[in-house]
């Protein structure tokens, strides 16, 4: 087994070859003077399992189209399998044409992938009017989640807690990371006006008032979902508030808006490179991995 990269995702890829005892082979990836791919493997991959460890940030247009040439590119020089690792697997949000003339990209990246990949692994990705990952991978499509180590990471660090799901949509991960540590949880309701906008509403209200409350979403891009959940919980006394994604996109001075909301402390898996990541998803990959070296 060869355990490969583009350009995201290498500190990832590297630890997960070494917990494997795998080789790390680097991928030479530049453009051309006209701005097309080059692309080039460094090691001999015939007959070989390939795993392309690749989260689609930053960058997800590139990290698509990279993974596609890197995967086409392994069957063509006889790679027996091309497994594609995405901790964070982008296009997932646009579900459902919105409006009139859309492109449900979600479709589009998964047809891609099914054409040029023999397996998906990935973290927590967005499922929301999806009920599983088949409803649009015809390949094996494998959904890892971080929940147990996220609880872990609170049980460890928290007391008196009270957790939260700044809207429906995350209350997956929120209610069953309560659960495994035995405290609240509670949901907001989401009302989203653009990208940009949101309000949010707490309506099965729980003690806050002198609580360390975390915030657990699936994703923070913008932050404005959990910085209006933030706002809300500063207004019911919290004590504390953290939050927690597991896939931190932090786009457009997300930090800055969430510290302003009153957020005391950010924290991410590493499903996406971050100086914010506290939570190693290696082992959910290398433990996924191990099956296939039988
Ligand atoms: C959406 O449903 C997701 O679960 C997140 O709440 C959302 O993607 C966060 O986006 P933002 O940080 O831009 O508000």
């Amino acid at each position: 087994m060869i355990i490969t990269s583009c350009g995201n995702s290498i500190i990832l890829a590297k630890r997960i070859a070494k917990k494997l005892n795998c080789k790390f082979s680097p991928l030479t990836l530049s453009t051309f003077p006209d701005g097309d791919i080059y692309l080039k493997y460094n090691t001999n991959l015939t007959n070989k399992k390939v795993v392309i460890v690749c989260s689609f940030q930053p960058h997800p247009d590139m990290a698509l189209f990279d993974i596609v040439f890197a995967a086409e590119t392994a069957k063509d020089l006889g790679a027996k399998k091309v497994i594609l690792a995405a901790p964070y697997l982008g296009y997932m949000r646009q579900d459902k044409r919105f409006h009139p003339g859309e492109c449900v990209s979600s479709k589009v990246m998964a047809k891609l992938l099914n054409n040029s990949v023999d397996k998906l692994i990935t973290i927590d990705p967005h499922l929301h009017r999806y009920k599983s990952l088949k409803d649009i991978f015809t390949i094996p499509a494998v959904k890892l989640t971080a929940n147990n180590l996220i609880a872990d990471y609170v049980r460890k660090h928290f007391k008196n807690e009270v957790v939260i799901g700044p809207d429906w949509e995350s209350y997956q991960w929120a209610e069953n990371i309560a659960k495994q540590i035995h405290v609240d949880a509670t949901v907001l309701k989401k009302k989203r006006f653009t990208s940009r906008q949101v309000k949010v509403k707490m309506v099965l209200p729980v003690p806050i008032k002198g609580k360390e409350v975390i915030i657990v979403d699936d994703i923070i891009s913008t932050g404005h979902t959990v910085a209006e959940a933030a706002k809300q919980a500063r207004k019911m006394g919290a004590h504390s508030i953290t939050a927690i994604g597991v896939h931190g996109l932090f786009v457009e001075e997300a930090i800055g808006k969430l510290n302003r909301a009153g957020v005391n402390r950010v924290v991410t898996t590493n499903c996406i490179e971050h100086p914010t990541n506290k939570i190693d998803v290696a082992t959910l990959i290398v433990d996924e991995l191990v099956k296939e070296k039988r």
